[in-house]
């Protein structure tokens, strides 16, 4: 009640005072007043997120940052990273149609070296055909800073925030962070590569399978179609006997594999979509729908 009054009030001054009332519009433009639950903002540059995002991951040390924003003012706008849950942009003006954008929304980590390189933050307003998508790496600083934005590539952004909470030169070890119930699969998994019982292909697989199953990298389709770049082709079956085959012996290996994070109350990202099992006993390859192109919002526009 109380905002809407304000509201009116504001409409009042500015009908009263004209184009000089706008320096009026300032008070509206507080720093948390940006967001889905403004009423001050048209709907129109209102931020509607496509989807949630991923729960937090990672190294434990850094689950404090979550529910905190950090910004930093460049030229024309403001940044403002929100470790865990989005990255956005907004304009620095008075005009009433002043642009914001969501410039990603967090997915994963990315892992190089056994090590957190970076947040990966996507699926953020569209761009051309594709969608605005952040990396936000983590350095050492005195304090909490958002300190540098630039976009290396059209509507890819990169970030850089400071904090003192990878200052340890081990901070962003992966390693440390896992569940003892996969550290363990990761010691197998080197046992397996110095017995040369795997090849160094299989190593990084079932390295990938731990990181995943961790929440640290989110799962392929997981999170809708998986058109990315870069994404391997030419995963098919022979015969629909045998892919109904694979789908049940995958489906047995993740109710073991829940099960066992269950077992160790680990938090898992829970599947979206309907049973997929359902959907095989059904179609046959011939009607399946049309593949989405490549970045089209379409099928993730149901995140909304
Ligand atoms: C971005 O994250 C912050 C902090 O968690 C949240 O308050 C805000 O609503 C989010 N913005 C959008 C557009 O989702
Ligand atoms: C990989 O990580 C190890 C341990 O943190 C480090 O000593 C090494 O220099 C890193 N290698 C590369 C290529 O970054």
């Amino acid at each position: 009640m109380a905002a809407k009054a304000a509201y009116v009030l504001l409409l009042l001054g500015l009908a009263a005072r004209g184009p000089a009332g706008a320096a009026k519009m300032k008070v509206v433009e507080e720093p948390n007043t940006f967001g889905m639950n403004n009423l001050f903002v048209p709907q129109s540059s209102r931020l509607q997120p496509r989807r949630e995002p991923a729960p937090v991951s990672g190294p434990e040390h850094l689950f404090r940052l979550a529910g905190k924003c950090f910004s930093l003012v460049e030229s024309m706008y403001k940044y403002e990273f929100c470790p865990f849950h989005n990255v956005t942009q907004h304009e620095q003006t008075f005009r009433w149609n002043a642009y914001s954008g969501i410039l990603g929304i967090w997915q994963e980590w990315e892992i190089t070296n056994n090590t957190f390189a970076g947040m990966w933050m996507k699926d953020g307003d569209s761009c051309r055909s594709r969608s605005r998508q952040s990396k936000v790496e983590l350095t050492c600083g005195k304090s909490n800073r958002l300190a540098h934005v630039s976009e290396p590539s059209t509507c890819v952004y990169s970030l850089t925030f400071e904090t003192p909470l990878v200052c340890h030169p081990h901070s962003l070890l992966v390693y440390p962070a896992l569940p003892e119930a996969l550290q363990q699969r990761w010691d197998q998994v080197e046992q397996d590569l110095a017995d040369e019982l795997i090849t160094p292909q299989g190593y990084e697989k079932l390295l990938r399978a731990i990181f995943e199953d961790a929440g640290y990298l989110m799962t392929p389709g997981e999170n809708g179609p998986v058109l990315q770049e870069g994404a391997p082709a030419g995963l098919g079956f022979e015969t629909l006997e045998t892919c109904r085959k694979a789908h049940a012996e995958l489906s047995k290996e993740v109710k073991r594999l829940r099960s066992l994070l269950a077992q160790h109350g680990i938090r898992h990202a829970k599947p979206t979509g309907t049973s997929s099992s359902e959907h095989l006993a059904h179609d046959t390859p011939t009607d399946r729908p049309p593949v989405q192109p490549r970045g089209d919002p379409g099928l993730r526009g149901s995140f909304l």
